[in-house]
């Protein structure tokens, strides 16, 4: 089977940076924020161009922590997109604030701002973009609307590492990013890990003490926190690989490039290619392809050998604790569909040549 994720496909190489950073942990004796955190806040910070970072343990805390540093929370509104991980939306109502619904652009699968502007209330506090599927589209345009507007610009990068526009990161164009570290993720740990990156040092050292029960320095709380924090296993694995960050990149976005090529388009679709002249703005997290048959296809890749999923098959407005959250007035019609449609091919850098052919033939075969 050709699975979406193989991570016994890694090299020895990647393996053998992997248990030296186990090792050093264990030398140290120390397991929960120490010096292994510190260096990979400081690197992630800087490949983001970014003066501060803050680890944490998932990237659903990144986002919630990033929220309450701006003090959004009850009455607050947050407009965002129902084509997300649930984790996006959970984050904000966890900050005690309310989740707005707005529709997406059925090109890309992105937050569409036309309909953003409908969503407008005297209670919006921010828009949360999210980088779904590696894609960073018109972060300036995002910006201008917010800035017009008066609202904070927030980033869910969870699925967006090393994706750039004009060169700048993704997450530097608001008040934060928020990544993950989730095992499948670009650059993913072995278990739970997430990072908030800011600007500004104050907000950062108001993070780090939420993190951490809300304690400003030993047994001294002046704030409700949580317990989120990065320990030093996780962190080591992570500057363990982050060198083989860009090479992985590269090797997605040559895949991909591969199946813009060379996968016929009678019965299936293909998202936009990124935009021209940004060629770093999308790192293909998902390999993402609509079909008007999705579970025929589906079923006829698996009997190919070909592992699928959909991201996602069910919109936040349809799941059970959502159903009456506010949403755009004209309706979530595209979310909707492309939930209906969407289909992720196997797109992870271990991918072989072969295996990249062999999707490619098995995906054409159900056009021919
Ligand atoms: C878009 C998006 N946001 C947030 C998250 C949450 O990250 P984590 O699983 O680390 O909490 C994820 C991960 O699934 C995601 O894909």
């Amino acid at each position: 089977m050709i699975l979406m994720n193989d991570f016994r496909a890694e090299s020895a190489e990647v393996q053998a940076a992997m248990l030296q950073g186990v090792q050093r942990v264990l030398s140290s004796g120390w397991y929960v924020l120490g010096e292994e955190g510190r260096r990979f806040e400081q690197a992630w910070a800087a490949r983001c161009g970014m003066a501060e970072g803050v680890g944490v343990g998932n990237g659903l805390d990144a986002l919630e922590i990033g929220l309450r540093v701006l003090g959004i929370g009850p009455g607050d509104e947050v407009i965002t997109t129902p084509m997300t991980a649930f984790a996006t939306v959970l984050a904000v109502q966890r900050a005690g604030a309310i989740p707005v619904l707005a529709d997406i652009d059925p090109r890309t699968g992105l937050l569409d701002p036309v309909s953003v502007k409908r969503c407008l209330s005297p209670r919006t506090r921010a828009v949360l973009l999210v980088h779904l599927y590696g894609q960073l589209h018109a972060p300036g345009e995002w910006q201008a609307l917010c800035r017009t507007q008066g609202l904070y610009l927030l980033e869910d990068c969870a699925q967006s590492h090393l994706a750039r526009w004009d060169g700048q990161s993704a997450g530097s164009f608001g008040e934060f990013g928020a990544y993950s570290f989730y095992p499948t993720k670009n650059l993913g740990a072995a278990g739970d890990a997430g990072m908030l990156v800011l600007h500004d040092p104050q907000m950062a050292e108001r993070a780090r003490c939420l993190r951490n029960y809300g304690q400003s320095e030993r047994y001294h709380h002046p704030e409700l926190g949580m317990n989120s924090r990065l320990d030093e296993m996780q962190a080591a694995l992570l500057l363990a690989r982050l060198p083989f960050l860009a090479h992985w990149t590269a090797r997605r976005q040559a895949i991909a490039a591969r199946y813009r090529a060379e996968l016929q388009q009678s019965a299936v679709r293909l998202l936009a290619a990124p935009a021209q002249g940004q060629s770093e703005s999308h790192v293909y997290h998902l390999f993402v392809i609509a079909c008007a048959q999705r579970a025929t296809l589906q079923a006829h890749l698996t009997a190919a050998g070909v592992q699928t999923l959909c991201h996602y098959p069910v919109p936040v407005h349809q799941q059970p604790p959502a159903t009456d959250w506010p949403r755009d007035p004209a309706g979530l019609l595209h979310a909707e569909r492309h939930a209906a449609q969407c289909l992720s091919l196997p797109c992870h850098p271990g991918l072989s040549d072969g295996e990249v052919e062999r999707v490619i033939a098995a995906v054409n075969a159900f056009c021919g």
